[in-house]
């Protein structure tokens, strides 16, 4: 069992009276590699910062160790920081820029206690080397860093931030200036890092697969609030609410009304499913990821519907399909034309039934996806009936 490092207790944040963190209640274990995930503006850097104590919460308590640290300041803190721009110094070499943090260290000296000395240079070149090594950046200390690619210094700003051995290491966005195909590596080099080293990583994102690839905890926010806390699986598979399930992946969030346990009613028609504890003819939103849906011939269908638009993706095929008016994407590896009428069929697995919220009826719909074949299509009457 892990053990909890950090807590925020009933943490709140204002600036110009507008609240931007609202009661957040969380606790973050030792070792874990915990990411806030949220849409711009939800409150992710604040939640970091106030962490850090580079910023004072209106009220509630941040807890280490189960002692409040409030009032502590920052460089007193075992916690460290990589932000987005991670400005490595471009006069130092990457061993000098490792060394930095080390050479500005002062601790009592042994023969002294009253006197403060610098840390030995062999200590210094031997920390350096292993955290380089840690970074797989072995051989690179004579190198300017300005004559490193955006991983290698993204890496640099990493070993520069561990080497002073922090129990924790706060990351905020620290792969968004990386192209693609080097997020999606040092995303894994990130994860093996933190796991090497063994320390907590808190780490903000607002790029969901990056969340889903990395974590061991992830804590999905919006406007200040915290709206799922689980691992990558839980929060995929067993989104909260309507904003969480748009936030995580691909969703179609359907209408329904919960019968009974393990019934769900989606236009009219019953659908059995694993999900109960509603009560008796409660509406509900119901998400079905479009990776879950057998398309079948319409005689077989527990729905039937009209394809709209086919995008072919390389290992599938988006189809979004309109059922009566509200539009569903449908993941598959099959091939059904523009104007095919198709039945679908849903496993009870594939259901996923979750209570109504403030966020019931913002999301879910693919309409988006194929306006420029309704256009097409208005002119045709569609006797869809489900
Ligand atoms: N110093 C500040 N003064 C005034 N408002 C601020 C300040 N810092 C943040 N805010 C506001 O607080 C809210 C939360 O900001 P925060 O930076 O925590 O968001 P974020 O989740 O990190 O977003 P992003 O993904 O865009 O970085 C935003 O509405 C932002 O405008
Ligand atoms: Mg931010």
């Amino acid at each position: 069992m892990s053990k909890e490092l950090i807590r925020l207790r009933d943490l709140c944040m204002a600036y110009d009276d507008e609240l931007v963190l609202d009661h957040l209640n969380l606790y973050i274990n030792d070792k874990e590699f915990l990411t806030l995930l949220g849409p711009s503006g939800c409150g992710k850097t604040t939640t970091l910062r106030i962490i850090g104590g580079f910023t004072t919460p209106l009220s509630g308590d941040v807890l280490f160790d189960g002692v409040r640290i409030n009032d502590v300041p920052p460089y007193k803190r075992q916690i460290n920081t990589v932000f987005q721009k991670y400005a490595l110094f471009p006069h130092l070499n990457v061993f000098e820029n490792v060394a930095f943090g080390l050479r500005m260290q002062r601790r009592p000296d042994p023969s002294d206690p009253k006197r403060k000395s610098r840390l030995p240079e062999e200590e210094i070149r031997q920390r350096v080397l292993e955290m380089l090594e840690a970074v797989s950046l072995k051989g690179f200390e004579n190198r300017r860093t300005d004559a490193l690619s955006g991983g290698q210094q993204q890496r640099v700003a990493i070993a520069r931030a561990l080497v002073n051995r922090p129990k924790v290491l706060l990351l905020d966005e620290p792969l968004g200036a990386l192209d693609l195909k080097l997020r999606k590596d040092m995303q894994i080099e990130l994860k093996r890092i933190q796991q090497q080293v063994g320390i907590t990583f808190i780490y903000v994102t607002h790029d969901q697969e990056e969340a889903l690839t990395m974590s061991d905890t992830i804590v999905v926010m919006d406007k200040g609030s915290i709206q799922q806390i689980g691992t990558p699986e839980d929060i995929y598979n067993e989104p909260k609410n309507a904003f969480v399930a748009d936030f995580i992946g691909e969703s179609n969030i359907i209408d329904g009304v919960m019968v009974q346990d393990k019934l769900v009613q989606m236009y009219g028609r019953q659908f059995p499913c694993l999900d109960g504890g509603f009560s008796e003819n409660e509406p509900v939103d119901v998400v079905i990821r479009p990776e879950d849906i057998d398309i079948v011939p319409v005689e077989q269908g527990q729905l039937t519907g009209t394809v709209t638009n086919v995008t072919f993706k390389g290992m599938q095929y988006d189809i979004i399909v309109d059922f009566r008016g509200f539009k569903w994407l449908i993941q598959t590896t099959d091939h059904s034309p523009v104007g095919a009428r198709i039945g679908i069929k849903i496993d009870p697995d594939g259901i996923h039934v979750m209570k109504k919220s403030r966020y019931s009826g913002l999301y879910g719909d693919y309409s988006s996806f194929s306006d420029e074949y309704d256009e097409l299509d208005a002119a045709e009457v569609d006797g869809d009936e489900t």
